[in-house]
């Protein structure tokens, strides 16, 4: 996790992208895991073993996911497009579009979905509850050090507000997140870590699944920045 970082990033918290730029990025994120990633969930779900605290914990997180019910919101999926709304995207402009991904971003959520219900199943859980849902903030934020910016202010200091003119009434997801993430995260660690003896095929079977997802999100995003047409000098 400490490595799940992009050049390309940064941009994206500064202002000065272009409207194309932007509708490049976050079309992509909604086609490659975003709008699927409840289903994603529930094909780990539906290959976990038999234990309680595991299949209720990826069921919490995967009733969120599809239907917003802990944080009294909506499904995620729903609140990115309110999000894109916000930003002046229409809703039709993210409707299926396979031939339009850029090639690695097809490879990386081919690998989502291949990966999701593929044994054992803490390499699935691990790598949606950690990898994808985790972030670059993950060491930090299980220390406590790392505090995710809650309510009002975490909204109008999001850069799509600050820089790019969203309405805070459309960023539902970042508050849907603020509120249940914290506590998906431990989760998380807690339910690979708790099931994963160190040394054993089940751990290396989740590192490899973990390596290789890093490997190919980090030629995902490339390819993003590409159809960005995002310098890395002037990104860096
Ligand atoms: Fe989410």
């Amino acid at each position: 996790m400490d490595r799940k970082h992009h050049w390309g990033y940064p941009a994206l918290t500064r202002p000065g992208l272009a409207r194309e730029q932007l509708l490049a990025h976050f079309r992509h994120e909604y086609l490659v895991y975003v709008r699927d990633f409840p289903a994603l969930l529930g094909r780990a779900l539906g290959i976990t073993s038999p234990l309680e605290d595991v299949r209720r914990s990826l069921a919490e997180n995967l009733y969120e996911e599809q239907t917003g019910g802990l944080s009294g919101t909506a499904a995620h999926p729903e609140l990115f497009l309110r999000m894109m709304a916000g930003l002046g995207f229409e809703r039709r402009t993210f409707a299926d579009d396979d031939a339009w991904l850029h090639p690695a971003a097809r490879r990386y959520r081919d690998l989502l979905r291949a990966r999701a219900s593929a044994a054992p199943w803490q390499a699935s859980v691990a790598l949606l509850t950690i990898f994808v849902e985790g972030s670059v903030n993950e060491r930090e934020e299980l220390g406590g050090t790392f505090v995710r910016r809650r309510g009002g202010s975490a909204v109008l200091e999001h850069p799509l507000v600050k820089h790019y003119g969203c309405r805070p009434e459309a960023m539902e997801l970042t508050r849907a997140h603020a509120q249940v993430e914290g506590g998906h995260r431990g989760d998380a660690w807690r339910m690979v870590l708790a099931h994963s003896p160190d040394d054993s095929d089940v751990a290396r079977a989740v590192v490899e699944t973990c390596e290789q997802a890093l490997g190919a999100w980090l030629e995902y995003r490339d390819g993003v920045a590409e159809r960005m047409q995002l310098q890395r000098e002037a990104a860096a």
